[in-house]
């Protein structure tokens, strides 16, 4: 049986194609390399021990998604290309939409005419509005303060409406909090260009020296040690996660929303402080101003997940740094070095 990752080239996509192999599925990526090497292939076929197929294409292409769902036997897709800068997105709006947005409905009108029914959509905690209590559930009331974050509310709705439309349909929504971590053979990571916006590459690559210090935005939250707390998990066990997801799917109709974390909150400072544990290398910082939109504190419940996927995140935060500084410090340029 054959699963297509669109975006699997990527970081979280390279995972899942390796947890997807290893559960014994056909893996096929299609990705337009935008914010990935196709060097990633070759390393997952050496975590695997087998190649996924590859496909260079784009979401919006549907000449290019014929070509894919006509060459292979696809049974599921688990749509994952996009573009994720929360800052980039509110310059580029458009950019956007038309990528996260339009690209989904590209690949549902190819899907339809292949009669291909079952998605498993990568979604975010970003979802969730600012005003929700703390752990969030799947109920709390969502409400984006972003363009990146509105796309992938619209993406709900819109497989939502999809299931609603044909009694045979599986869209499985995964709201993801903050994956982070790499394959612990240190083949496969995540490998952003230029300066990182997100913590965990910005640490890594001040502990590998490419850059000098960390600014922690914000030391005067209402949190524990005033900097802002977050529910990181391992990329691995949220790799797991969408192998169960492809299950759930294969078994159940309609639509419904699953969050993937661990349901911990770590603060900024915990985490440089684990991270300093697991490399021994020292992580200089300075405690800079709030980053606009930043909320102080937020963390899962993923006890549906648990219930209904039989999933849980089973890997710690000394694991996630580990495997972190592992994939930094043997790969330090990323893929292209
Ligand atoms: P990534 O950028 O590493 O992976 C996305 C992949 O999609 C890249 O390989 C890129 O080249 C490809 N892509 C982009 N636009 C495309 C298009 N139009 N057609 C084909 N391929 C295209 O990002 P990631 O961190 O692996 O994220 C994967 C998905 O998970 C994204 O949808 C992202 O929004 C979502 N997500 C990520 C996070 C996170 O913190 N990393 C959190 C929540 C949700
Ligand atoms: C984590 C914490 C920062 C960088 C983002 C997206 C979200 C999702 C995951 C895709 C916060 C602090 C960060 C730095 C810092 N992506 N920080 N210095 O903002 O929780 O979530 O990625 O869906 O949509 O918004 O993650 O890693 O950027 O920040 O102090 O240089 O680290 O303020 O408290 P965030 P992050």
């Amino acid at each position: 049986m054959s699963i297509l990752l669109t975006g699997g080239a990527g970081y979280i996509g390279s995972h899942i194609a390796v947890e997807l192999l290893a559960a014994g599925y056909d893996a096929v990526v299609l990705d337009n390399l935008k914010n990935s090497s196709a060097a990633v292939i070759g390393r997952i076929e050496r975590i695997a021990g087998k190649r996924p197929a590859f496909y260079q294409g784009d979401i919006n292409d549907s000449d290019a998604l014929r070509r894919v769902f006509g060459e292979n036997d696809i049974d599921c897709v688990i749509q994952l290309a996009g573009l994720k800068s929360v800052p980039e997105s509110a310059a580029k709006p458009l950019d956007y939409y038309r990528c996260n947005v339009g690209g989904l409905l590209t690949l549902l009108e190819v899907m339809a005419e292949k009669s291909v029914k079952r998605v498993v959509f990568s979604s975010s905690a970003t979802v969730y509005g600012s005003s929700g209590e703390i752990p969030y559930t799947e109920s709390t009331p969502t409400g984006c303060t972003n363009p990146y974050g509105r796309t992938k509310l619209m993406c709900e709705e819109i497989l939502r409406d999809c299931a609603a439309a044909d009694a045979e349909f599986s869209a499985v929504l995964l709201r993801y909090f903050n994956p982070i971590g790499a394959h612990p053979s240190g083949l496969i990571g995540e490998d952003p260009q230029g300066v990182p916006n997100n913590l965990m590459p910005y640490i890594s690559r001040v502990a590998v020296g490419a850059l000098e210090k960390l600014t922690i935005y914000g030391g005067d939250y209402p949190t524990r040690d005033g900097t802002g707390v977050r529910d990181y998990l391992h990329v691995v066990d949220l790799a797991k996660g969408h192998v169960r997801a492809v299950g759930y799917a294969a078994q159940h109709t309609g639509a419904r929303a699953f969050n993937l974390g661990t349901g911990k909150g770590v603060s900024v400072l915990e985490m440089v402080r684990a991270f300093e544990r697991a490399s021994g290398v020292k992580v200089p910082y300075v405690i800079g101003e709030r980053r606009a939109g930043d909320i102080a504190e937020y963390y899962a419940d993923a006890s549906l997940a648990q219930k209904e996927l039989g999933w849980r995140a089973e890997l710690s935060l000394d694991d996630m740094c580990r495997d972190t500084w592992n994939w930094q410090k043997s790969n330090p340029h990323g893929y292209e070095g």
